[in-house]
């Protein structure tokens, strides 16, 4: 072989490291949603968001002062529930986007809310808002409100964490 051709192979190599580089970097970045509850980012702007605060903040509102004068289950609890359930974005946006289309108390994971609160009435939410406001959901961070975290210390020592649903 010439000088000429190992050149013109050794090029090639650089070129095809280069790509094959550029790939793995794009697909660790494709990878960084998997794990809803660790997602730190807010997109506060994004339509998702939006969405979320108009159409389902007016129940699961994150603002409230305790946990007695509350409606609904906060957004980050339900988000708790539904993946630990649901760890792949794509059932966990089905999940919440069947549930809200239509909830019935025999779907529900969480059953304490439903005999606390009675189960959430049905409302005729656009198909497409719900996709974009669990997708939001999944993959942000949910705001919390500032009795949860007191809250969750004492429902585990309730041993109430560990009821988990199976149907
Ligand atoms: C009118 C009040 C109200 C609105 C608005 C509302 N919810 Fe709810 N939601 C509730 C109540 C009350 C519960 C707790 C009882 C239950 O689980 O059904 C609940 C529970 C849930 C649950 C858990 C269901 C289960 O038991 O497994 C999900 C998921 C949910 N809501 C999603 C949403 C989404 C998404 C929106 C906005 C598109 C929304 N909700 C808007 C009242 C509401």
């Amino acid at each position: 072989m010439n000088t000429f051709s190992k050149q013109i192979i050794a090029i090639f190599t650089v070129i095809i490291a280069l790509t094959s580089c550029k790939n793995t970097t794009q697909k660790k970045e494709n990878n960084t949603q998997t794990k809803p509850i660790e997602a730190t980012q807010t997109a506060n702007n994004s339509e998702g968001y939006q969405l979320l605060k108009t159409t389902c903040y007016a129940c699961h509102n994150p603002n409230t002062k305790n946990h007695d004068n509350i409606i609904a289950p906060p957004m980050i609890a339900v988000k708790k529930m539904y993946s630990m359930r649901y760890n792949t974005k794509d059932t966990f946006v089905n999940a919440i986007v069947s549930w809200a289309s239509n909830p019935k108390e025999e779907n529900s994971l969480m059953k304490g809310a439903v005999n606390r609160f009675k189960v959430m009435p049905k409302q005729g939410f656009k198909k497409e808002d719900l996709t974009k406001i669990a997708t939001y959901i999944y993959e942000n961070k949910i705001e919390t409100p500032s009795w949860f975290a007191e809250h969750e210390k004492q429902m585990r020592s309730n041993g109430m964490m560990n009821m988990k649903s199976k149907n």
